[in-house]
């Protein structure tokens, strides 16, 4: 089959490679689309565990069909078309994946629209879901023009709480309106917002954490879920020692703590949000496979709103789209 393949000098390129075998608990997927955000970004660039090495092909969510199962897993999966979250491998026609990291794709949702939601969905609803945000409540997103930001924007507007996002432009202040945002605040013009609030979604950090931890509410509850910013020194945490007297919550969310079982209902909210429309996919651009490094430098540029994916069923020549 084909595949993008990390060079040793980091690059990306398509090569031909050995079709996957599903090991035990494992599924063969036909790849349909492929969901590309920083995290792609920061894996390409080496260094940790969430690198795919030199000679592998990265790509950590698809959305695609059971072709085949390995030993102990239901032969009832195939066919099924579902979102998988491979540890990499995903930038392929095919790809195998433990059955554990698999949930059902809505039957009449367009995958591409399926992967949009993929991760950052589970991230937006997860991180929200652990705030406990109440009806009322003032809810502040960074990152919100991103993948995970444009679902946290529409999460917490649905769970009730009024929304103030903080965004790169004013074109993008006004999509986030339209998903729910009551306020915005473009940080290339007035800086950092004025209120306090509630609950903060973070999906930036970097060395700005402190000055956002300053806005909490008494009882307020800050997560961290994303670094597309950088990585706060430890200064940036003083605020919650100094402002012990609030009652400050730091939290921090990774998907990779979260067990199967509690993604598999956070996944049904996301599921019951979309269908009584409370929460739409944002597709900002698809490439074919075979430009996996144009679509990964667009998310790197901020160039994107909502999810950048890869078609992978019709990106390759020689695959036959049924
Ligand atoms: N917690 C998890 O389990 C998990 C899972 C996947 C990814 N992540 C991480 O979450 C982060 C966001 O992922 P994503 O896919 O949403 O990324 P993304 O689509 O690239 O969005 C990040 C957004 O952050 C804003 N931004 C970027 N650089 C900034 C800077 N220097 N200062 C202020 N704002 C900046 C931009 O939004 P505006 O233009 O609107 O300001 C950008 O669109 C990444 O670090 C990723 O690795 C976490």
């Amino acid at each position: 089959m084909r595949a993008v393949v990390v060079e040793a000098s980091r690059e990306l390129a398509v090569a031909d490679v050995p079709e996957p075998a599903p090991g035990p608990g494992q599924v063969l997927l036909d790849v349909d689309v492929v969901g590309v955000g920083y995290v792609d970004v920061m894996g390409l660039r080496g260094g940790d565990e969430l690198s795919p090495a030199a000679g592998s092909v990265p790509g950590l969510e698809v959305v695609g069909r059971v072709r085949t199962v390995g030993s102990g897993v239901s032969e009832e999966l195939v066919g099924k078309r579902v979102l998988a979250q491979p540890d990499f491998g995903g930038y392929a026609e095919q790809v195998a994946v433990d059955a554990d990291r698999l949930l059902p794709a809505p039957p009449d949702a367009d995958p591409a629209e399926v992967v949009a939601l993929g991760l950052n969905a589970l991230v937006a609803e997860g991180a929200l879901h652990r705030t406990g945000v109440a009806p009322g409540e003032r809810v502040l997103v960074r990152g919100a023009g991103g993948g995970i930001g444009v679902l946290a924007t529409q999460i917490a507007h649905a769970r009730g709480g009024e929304v103030t996002v903080v965004t790169s432009s004013a074109e993008r202040g006004e999509r986030l309106r339209a998903l729910g945002a009551a306020k915005v605040v473009d940080r290339t013009r007035s800086g950092r917002p004025e209120d306090t609030y509630d609950v903060i979604v973070d999906t930036v950090a970097g060395p700005q954490v402190g000055e956002y931890l300053e806005l909490l509410r008494p009882n307020g509850r800050y997560v961290l879920c994303g670094g597309a910013g950088g990585v706060p020194g430890p200064e940036a945490f003083e605020p919650l020692l100094r402002d012990f007297h609030k009652s400050l919550t730091l939290l921090t969310f990774s998907l990779n703590s979260v067990a199967p079982e509690d993604r598999r209902q956070s996944w049904d909210r996301v599921v019951a949000l979309l269908a009584d429309g409370r929460l739409s996919a944002v597709l900002d651009q698809s490439f074919p496979l075979a430009d996996a490094a144009a679509a990964l430098r667009r998310v790197e540029r901020g160039k994107s709103f909502g999810k950048v994916v890869l078609l992978a069923a019709q990106g390759i020549p020689g695959r036959v789209v049924p």
